[in-house]
């Protein structure tokens, strides 16, 4: 149905399309449940002091016939509540809960248990699949059980909770009988307002009776009427804990993945989800070969030391990056050298590149900078004219793209991290990828300890352990599944940032380059030298009000730890002096962006 009001607009099409697809995944893996000790596993806990949980109504119900009689128990109870009215009947219920609840992709019904797993009720969304990213909450309903107060409304948060955390909803909105005073309270004091009266006509067919809306012509008063109200949530304690720079969105697919890991991923299963991850992961960015690794930085060596780079070799990397892209390069016994960045992408600048290379150069690490994209184009042409190897630092770029290519396909290896605050999270961990068969190997060789792959226990060559565990590939494996909706509702953090802080002096985001699709792993202001407050002040000043920021690295040139002394490089200096990562994490709610913006507008 069409919805009026803020955010009631179509998505553009690859945002809906990531939408849509985000919901009917989401609503098929928990409804797909035909084992109680899983569909336990893919609840949703409700906080304290409730302390009940909601459990999807999955495939295991529907030939649960106690439950079935309790459906239609509540839903003689509540009849007045619903537009279409009719006599109740078990047959019915069964048949509406498998042909208009569990066959429906675009409908979801949880059951609401208190803390004893007793069902009290149970809420759903309808109509999810709109191109507007708004969702219908649908069914809401409690059985006539003294007791359990307030249990509803946290089952009602829990729910918008989840949508939004989890699939990237953008809003919600209900319909109710305007005179159904006791659920128009209820809503209001969850955050729901009025939006729009929908004037109902009374039919009468058979035994049921239908409340539709009128027909165009018919002026007679109407026999009831529909309150559409949409969810608006207040800006009351947005800051009431500190507002993190980053935290991940963790699903009932990543419990379920773990949880079916830690149980049986052993013996003969060991290895179950990391080779579904490596293969998930290297399909996803579009390469030929994986090997999951135990961080990043894991990666990044394992690329040199399979491309034979070593002691003599300098290797060009940015002078803003995590120090572990240069690391990597000193754990080779090579020396990094350090380029430039530019001023608009903050990535490795090309001509700066191309400036350092000397006849020792073997090959250049482009970083993808706060999951900006480097620009690919220039920095290829400049290694396949001096003969370089490139290895793609994505860390935190996965699902980026330059000129319409993913991030980690441009180069002779790509390294991406899964390190806690990173998009995708696996505690611990990284992925390096190749479409190289002989430089495969020649890595998977040395990231398994120099073994020989065909003799049991046997070493031909100095090797280490990077590896990834089962049980971590499990959660990747989840996270990789859910990567474009993860994207998306970072792009939009992003979005709402550029809003907030649209003409405001002195500042500017870190937008993309034209070519580029960033997946703002971190959205960062840099602050100009007129800024009335220094990059550190403001930091202070912003954590007073429970804001938490990270300054963006200082030039890395500029540690003690390097082999020559490089004198830091002017663009990296600057921005490396001046700029700061916002509040980042892909949960954080747009209101909590306004409080930020407002803030630093306030200070600047
Ligand atoms: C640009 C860059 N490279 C490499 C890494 C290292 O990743 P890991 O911690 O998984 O080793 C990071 C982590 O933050 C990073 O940001």
């Amino acid at each position: 149905m069409q919805i009026q009001g803020p955010h009631s607009a179509a998505l553009p099409d690859r945002e809906a399309k990531v939408y849509r697809n985000a919901v009917s995944r989401n609503f098929s893996f928990l409804k797909r449940t035909d084992r109680f000790d899983l569909l336990l596993v893919k609840s949703l806990a409700l906080p304290s002091p409730s302390q009940g949980c909601l459990v999807p109504v999955a495939d295991l119900h529907a030939d649960d016939e106690r439950l079935i009689e309790k459906l239609a128990g509540w839903r003689k109870e509540n009849y007045f509540a619903y537009p279409t009215q009719f006599p109740v009947t078990l047959e019915g219920t069964r048949s509406w809960l498998r042909s208009r609840l569990l066959e429906v992709e675009d409908r979801i019904l949880f059951l609401v248990l208190d803390q004893h797993g007793i069902e009290v009720g149970h809420l759903g969304f309808n109509d999810a699949l709109s191109d507007s990213g708004l969702m219908e909450v649908d069914n809401v309903v409690r059985g006539v059980k003294p007791g359990n107060s307030g249990i509803m409304g946290a089952a009602l948060n829990t729910l918008l909770k989840w949508a939004r955390e989890v699939i990237g909803c953008r809003g919600f909105f209900l319909r109710v009988f305007e005179d159904n005073s006791h659920a128009t309270a209820f809503y209001r004091r969850l955050g729901f307002v009025d939006d729009l009266r929908i004037p109902l006509r009374k039919k009468t067919e058979g035994q049921t009776t239908s409340f539709v809306p009128l027909a165009g012509g018919d002026t007679a008063p109407p026999d009831k009427t529909f309150l559409r109200m949409v969810h608006v949530p207040d800006s009351k304690n947005v800051a009431k804990s500190l507002i993190l720079t980053a935290g991940p969105s963790i699903s009932a697919r990543e419990a379920a993945y773990s949880w079916d890991a830690a149980k049986h991923g052993w013996n003969h299963g060991w290895n179950h989800y990391l080779s579904k991850f490596e293969q998930t992961f290297a399909e996803y960015v579009g390469m030929k070969h994986a090997i999951a690794t135990s961080s990043c930085t894991g990666a990044l060596h394992l690329s040199l030391a399979a491309l034979g780079i070593g002691p003599g070799d300098e290797v060009i990397v940015p002078d803003i990056t995590w120090v572990a892209t240069a690391n990597a390069v000193l754990y080779v016994g090579a020396t990094p050298i350090f380029a430039d960045i530019e001023a608009d992408s903050w990535c490795l600048d090309p001509a700066s590149f191309e400036s350092k290379i000397t006849e020792r150069t073997k090959a250049v690490i482009p970083v993808h900078l706060y999951g900006h994209p480097a620009r690919m184009d220039q920095i290829m042409a400049i290694a396949h004219k001096h003969n370089l190897f490139v290895v793609e630092d994505a860390a935190p770029a996965i699902g980026a793209e330059f000129n319409g290519q993913k991030t980690g396909t441009f180069g002779h290896f790509a390294a991406f991290s899964f390190q806690g605050a990173k998009l995708l999270v696996t505690g611990e961990g990284g992925i390096l990828l190749t479409n190289d068969t002989a430089l495969y190997k020649k890595a998977h060789t040395l990231w398994d300890q120099g073994r020989n792959p065909n003799k049991t226990f046997w070493i031909d060559e100095r090797g280490w352990k990077y590896k990834m565990s089962n049980i971590q590939a499990a959660l990747g494996l989840a996270q990789i599944e859910r990567c474009d909706e993860l994207v998306e509702m970072k792009r939009r953090l992003f979005s709402w940032y550029a809003e907030g802080l649209h003409h405001v002096p002195h500042l500017r985001l870190n937008r993309e380059i034209p070519g580029a699709r960033s997946i703002y792993w971190m959205s960062s202001i840099l602050l100009d030298e007129k800024a009335r407050i220094s990059r550190d002040d403001l930091r202070a000043e912003l954590k007073k009000r429970n804001v938490d920021t990270r300054p963006v690295f200082p030039a890395i040139s500029q540690y003690p730890i390097w082999p020559t002394v490089q004198a830091p490089l002017p663009m990296a200096r600057f921005v490396g002096n001046q700029a700061i990562n916002l509040p980042s994490g892909v949960c954080l709610e747009q209101r909590q962006i306004d409080y930020i913006c407002k803030s630093i507008k306030e200070l600047l």
